[in-house]
């Protein structure tokens, strides 16, 4: 299939979003004829960037459809010289917000817990974010929702990052990520992020499907573009 077929442009230096009849991907909007981009018109413009990706899928690494397409995106990101940090929502240490607003959206939450001793420092200083999670419920899983609403404590100094979302589903109906694409832009546009590619990875609900589609391709050229 012609990648270009795929290929919709959503802003300059950002990714290419692109609808297929499973789900949508994203590579670079500055690809030569070969799928090439060169350093100083990639989204790091030529720069190592500091990525951090959170899974949040229960399930073990030789399980998990979305943890297979994050490793992926890592591999290709490695390619470009990019720093990883990778951080397990769903097996680490973590607390929901209790909404006791101590840390003031500015500061210290009150949960000593893996969220606030080893990610946040890590999200602090990262460049981009990458948000990976299989669709429950045709949202987030709570595991990265829990993540994501601890946020609040550094609301303003997550802000103005790059950001990205892996998810995969079972489903294959159009329909199928619409929710959960809505709430990803949403959010970029309150963290004021920039997007810089989202793998919609629909029709993935088990190890053999994922590993037979051409997501994993797709993260791992993401990566590599970056
Ligand atoms: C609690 C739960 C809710 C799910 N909800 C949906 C859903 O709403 N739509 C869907 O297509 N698949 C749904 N699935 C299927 C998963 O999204 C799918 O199997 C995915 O590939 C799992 O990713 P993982 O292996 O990385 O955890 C659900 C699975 C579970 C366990």
């Amino acid at each position: 299939m012609n990648r270009r077929e795929f290929v919709k442009v959503v802003g300059l230096g950002s990714a290419v979003i692109y609808l297929s009849g499973c789900g949508l991907t994203a590579i670079n909007d500055k690809t030569d004829e070969d799928g090439e981009v060169s350093a100083e018109e990639s989204v790091s413009q030529g720069k190592t960037m500091k990525i951090v990706v959170i899974n949040s899928s229960p399930h073990s690494e030789a399980q998990s459809t979305s943890r297979y397409l994050a490793q992926k995106f890592v591999d290709g990101a490695k390619t470009a010289g990019h720093e990883i940090f990778i951080f397990d929502a769903a097996h680490e240490d973590t607390h929901p917000c209790q909404g006791c607003d101590q840390c003031g959206m500015d500061g210290a939450c009150i949960f000593d817990d893996a969220i606030e001793t080893k990610l946040m420092p890590q999200m602090l200083k990262a460049d981009l974010l990458v948000l990976v999670t299989p669709l429950y419920y045709y949202g987030m899983s709570a595991q990265l929702k829990t993540v994501v609403d601890r946020f609040y404590s550094r609301t303003t100094r997550l802000s103005g990052k790059k950001s990205m979302i892996i998810a995969t589903a079972w489903n294959s109906a159009d329909w199928t990520m619409e929710a959960l694409k809505n709430h990803y832009e949403t959010l970029v546009r309150y963290m004021s992020w920039q997007d810089v590619g989202q793998v919609w990875a629909v029709g993935c609900g088990s190890r053999p499907m994922v590993e037979r589609s051409e997501f994993g391709d797709m993260a791992f050229k993401i990566g590599a573009a970056l």
